[in-house]
């Protein structure tokens, strides 16, 4: 008998991780929630808030599930996994002492510094005046972060020490991102391609996983505001297995080692957010979950089985836990809906998605989507669906799911013509 597991969350992400449970020989049933139209397909879907830890906890008894995987830091924030740890459940994802690292970014900066871990300088503060003064100590452009959790939209990059000092007004002041604001960071910026590198821990040891390249910005050439990422691909030419494999002396063991010293061990998935700068790697930030749209060509990539390493991490060790990867490429392009990240329409109705799903070694995961009550599938997020392609190399990935998406239709939508372009 092989495993009944449930994913917590409704994503692209959370489409993609039940889908490749699906497709590990460990596991028997796959069971979302919320899930969403494309989760659907690989089990039932349970309509619970994923953010209340004892709704969740109750559905995963009923269920029998033995091993509960939560996608979005949300819910491990509000502390899902410590509850269903008190119940005896397996579950995938640090609990919230341990999420903390993402969930305040002046915490993960005092980890960083207390594990020896190259990082941006910076200063934390929750004082206007101070962080104010604390701007004139860097170089432009300026870097303001709102201190918690803003879905990926509490950072703001100035060209000016007077916008600067307003993104510290609307962070501080204005509340613009409510709590999250009640401290914040300013911050060196960092010069150099961005890398996302996982790993999949069990409060000691780590699993590397093949690292991946995610697109932050909304427009072609990195123009525009940030984005939950708008596309991805991995492997990534010139960041190797071998490369990540140096990361773990010097960023995940130290990290680990300090959280478990702090009574706060970290299982689950550590994703480090790098920038490769002229003098090497440095974190720029840490969440406590897979990254989105990353997942969405890294499990496509994975050829081992992703339900016993979800479990070895959740309930045992991954010091010997079988990871290994297809030859090739994958790609993913992010269909999102017009005026994303800003405001965008909802309910408009997708079309093209079968035809998309035909074409061989194309993976259609969707992330903000509905079905009404006729069935027609509509829009309901500002990432719509995520074209996931593999290839025998990176160009040839890239054509698949440029051709696939091209398949798809919806008014407003908007995409990067340049995923995976050039590299
Ligand atoms: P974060 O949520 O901290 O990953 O920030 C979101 C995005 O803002 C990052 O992926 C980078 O593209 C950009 N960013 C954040 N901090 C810095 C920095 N110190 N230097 C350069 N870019 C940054
Ligand atoms: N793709 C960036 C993130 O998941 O945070």
């Amino acid at each position: 008998m092989g495993y009944s597991t449930l994913v917590v969350g409704g994503g692209g992400r959370e489409h993609a991780l039940a889908w490749r449970l699906a497709h590990s020989p460990s596991v028997e049933r796959v069971e979302t929630a919320p899930g969403n139209p494309g989760t659907a397909a690989l089990g039932p879907r349970h309509e619970v808030d994923p953010q209340d830890p004892v709704a969740v906890a109750d559905l995963a008894e009923e269920r029998g599930s033995d091993l509960v995987v939560v996608g979005p830091e949300a819910p491990l924030v509000a502390g899902v996994v410590d509850e269903l740890a008190r119940r005896g459940i397996a579950a995938f994802g640090p609990t919230a002492a341990a999420a903390r690292i993402e969930g305040s970014k002046a915490f993960a900066k005092e980890i960083m510094d207390a594990a020896g871990v190259a990082t941006a300088g910076y200063v934390a503060t929750g004082d206007p005046d101070e962080a104010r003064a604390a701007l004139e100590r860097f170089d432009p452009p300026y870097v303001v972060k709102a201190d918690g959790l803003a879905a990926g939209k509490g950072v703001l990059i100035c060209s000016s020490l007077d916008e600067a000092r307003r993104a510290v007004d609307e962070v501080l002041v204005q509340r613009a991102f409510g709590e999250a604001g009640d401290g914040l960071i300013v911050e060196e910026y960092l010069r150099g391609p961005e890398r996302s590198v996982f790993g999949v821990c069990d409060g000691q040891d780590v699993a590397l996983l093949a690292p991946a390249q995610d697109y932050k910005r909304a427009y072609d050439g990195d123009e525009g505001p940030n984005t939950g990422g708008m596309g991805a691909f991995t492997p990534v030419p010139g960041f190797g297995l071998d490369d990540v494999d140096q990361l773990r002396g010097s960023i995940f063991l130290p990290v680990l080692r300090e959280l478990a010293g702090r009574g706060a061990p970290f299982r689950g998935l550590l994703y480090a957010g790098l920038v490769d700068t002229a003098d090497g790697p440095r974190v720029l930030e840490f969440n406590a979950r897979f990254g989105d749209p990353e997942t969405q060509v890294i499990l496509p990539h994975l050829a081992s089985d992703l339900g016993d390493l979800l479990m070895a991490s959740a309930t045992g060790s991954v010091r010997d836990a079988e990871v290994s990867w297809h030859d090739g490429a994958v790609v993913t392009v992010v269909l999102a809906s017009g005026g994303y990240p800003g405001e965008y329409e909802k309910g408009i109705a997708i079309t093209g998605v079968d035809r998309a799903e035909e074409r061989s070694g194309v993976e259609v995961f969707h992330a903000g989507t509905r079905r009404d009550d006729e069935g027609t599938l509509r829009t309901a997020g500002g990432r719509v669906l995520n074209v996931t392609a593999r290839g025998a190399g990176i160009d040839e990935a890239r054509a698949l799911a440029y051709a696939a998406a091209d398949d798809i239709g919806f008014e407003g939508r908007m995409l990067r013509a340049d995923i995976a372009a050039g590299v």
